[in-house]
């Protein structure tokens, strides 16, 4: 069984509230949410206001994925927010190994996420104090993109790692996942699946995500 994440990114954010309580009563286990910030990437989504809104909502893991610059500045704010999971981006920090220690000591779970062109190798050092390694198999910034099918390969390579580091940590992958991406993910080893516009695309949010779940 898969873990689901769905992408809140691609729900009606006129009607947030109805789309977070149908997650709220799905299959998913936890809810992504993804931070843009108009730096990191070439588009803006949401801050606290509105995660602090979501968090009213639910009570599932809430997974938020940081696209933001200078993550450091604004730890403290996504946990008061109700941030479960916390991901920076590695491309985003200098100093990860403080980042990554600073999301734990807040009581978080602490991820970092990999851009399509972004070598496993630099995760070497980190692996095993990590929770959740976020492979991006999209260039971050958009939901409704295509697929990067060296994505599965990356999986499997982590997965290696993360048993020859003795680490715990989890596989999360996003960005472009439906059925067909996302089983061969689970194949190489993937933990955890972000799905937005294959979710909020489809007639039945509910039956997507239980298929999701399935695989
Ligand atoms: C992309 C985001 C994704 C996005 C995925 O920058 O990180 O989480 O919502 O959307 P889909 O599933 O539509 O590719
Ligand atoms: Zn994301």
């Amino acid at each position: 069984m898969a873990i689901i994440s769905p992408s809140v990114l691609s729900c009606d954010f006129g009607n947030i509230q109805r789309d977070v309580e149908m997650l709220d009563s799905s299959n998913a286990e936890w809810i992504h949410i993804d931070v843009m910030d108009g730096v990191f990437v070439p588009n803006i989504s949401f801050g606290f206001p509105v995660l602090t809104a979501i968090r009213k909502h639910t009570s599932k893991v809430l997974d938020v994925h940081l696209m933001i610059a200078n993550p450091d500045n604004y730890l403290v704010d996504f946990c008061a927010a109700g941030a479960n999971i916390l991901t920076v981006h590695y491309e985003a920090c200098t100093h990860l190994h403080r980042t990554v220690s600073e999301i734990k000591r807040l009581g978080m779970k602490a991820g970092v996420a990999l851009n399509p062109h972004t070598p496993i190798s630099v995760l070497e050092e980190i692996i095993s104090e990590l929770d959740l390694v976020l492979v991006m198999s999209v260039n971050p910034g958009f939901g409704g993109q295509q697929f990067i099918v060296s994505a599965t390969d990356k999986v499997a390579k982590i997965k290696e790692l993360i048993k020859l580091k003795n680490s715990s940590a989890l596989i999360e992958v996003d960005g472009g996942i439906n059925l067909e991406t996302g089983k061969l993910l689970i194949q190489a080893g993937a933990d955890a699946l972000v799905a937005g516009s294959f979710v909020f695309g489809s007639n039945s949010p509910l039956a997507t995500i239980k298929s999701l779940s399935e695989l």
